[in-house]
């Protein structure tokens, strides 16, 4: 089943329209992939569907269960099931980790004891026990704050989660375990898209779904074998 259809969608930053007619859809409880060489404009996609105003979408569109994302603000996209872990998560100061996740769970319709229950299990699940009330990614290393973005994941149970870059700065075992409640995600449901520019967690996770932004567009896509070959052979072979 469908969750996100993106169709015919131009984004402009700044002066430069970075995506030129991107065409994407994820489905439900399956594992994709965004492969695309620097710059190519993943975390615009990314950012542009979360509702970021620095992203400006020029033309096209997107439908979340058949709902159009891109007239709602960010936190109605959010409650409506959109989950965007960031390539960079900002620090936030004077708020703590276990508040900003207990109200984004009520915001989702979690009750208050659930949350009680949940969130215990959520921090061991992601090794992140000593971090219950540290203030959101304030001096996390990098890839805590990839785990602690996970841990979001992991409570908000979201229809559809865009991962941006989930293994930059990550070690091993913390890759191993990322790519362990990825895949535990997509069991449960959601439509999942890893965007990476590496094939390294793709190893860990095989996608179902392989697409190739280059250009602006979606220049390609396929199996699990596409990451493979653009290991060996780079993103120019993928060029139409
Ligand atoms: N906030 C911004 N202001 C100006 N240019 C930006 C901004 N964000 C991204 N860009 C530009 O848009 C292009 C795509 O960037 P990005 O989406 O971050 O690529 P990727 O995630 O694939 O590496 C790049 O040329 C980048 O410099
Ligand atoms: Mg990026």
């Amino acid at each position: 089943m469908t969750a996100l259809a993106v169709r015919d969608l131009h984004v402009r930053v700044g002066d430069k329209v970075v995506l030129q007619g991107v065409d994407l859809e994820l489905s439900s409880g399956v594992i994709h992939a965004l492969m695309g060489p620097n710059g190519s404009g993943k975390s615009t996609l990314a950012l542009a569907l979360a509702g970021h105003p620095a992203y400006e979408v020029v033309r096209g569109q997107a439908l979340l269960d058949g709902q159009d994302l891109l007239s709602l603000p960010p936190h109605e996209r959010a409650r409506a099931g959109l989950f965007v872990a960031f390539q960079h998560p900002p620090e936030v100061e004077g708020v703590k980790l276990r508040e900003f996740l207990r109200l984004a769970c009520a915001a989702r319709g979690q009750g208050f004891c659930e949350f009680q229950k949940a969130f215990p299990q959520a921090l061991e699940r992601l090794h992140l026990t000593e971090f219950r009330e540290r203030e959101l990614h304030v001096g996390f290393s990098g890839g805590e704050k990839k785990r602690a973005e996970l841990l979001q994941l992991y409570l908000l149970r979201p229809r559809v989660a865009l991962l941006d870059e989930p293994d930059s700065g990550v070690d091993v075992d913390a890759l191993r375990l990322i790519a362990e409640v990825i895949r535990e995600m997509a069991e449960a449901g959601t439509a999942v898209l890893i965007i990476t520019h590496y094939p390294r967690l793709l190893e860990h996770v095989p996608p179902s779904k392989v697409f190739v932004l280059l250009d602006g567009r979606i220049a390609g896509w396929g199996g699990p074998e596409l990451a493979e070959r653009i290991s060996r052979e780079g993103f120019e072979g993928v060029r139409r």
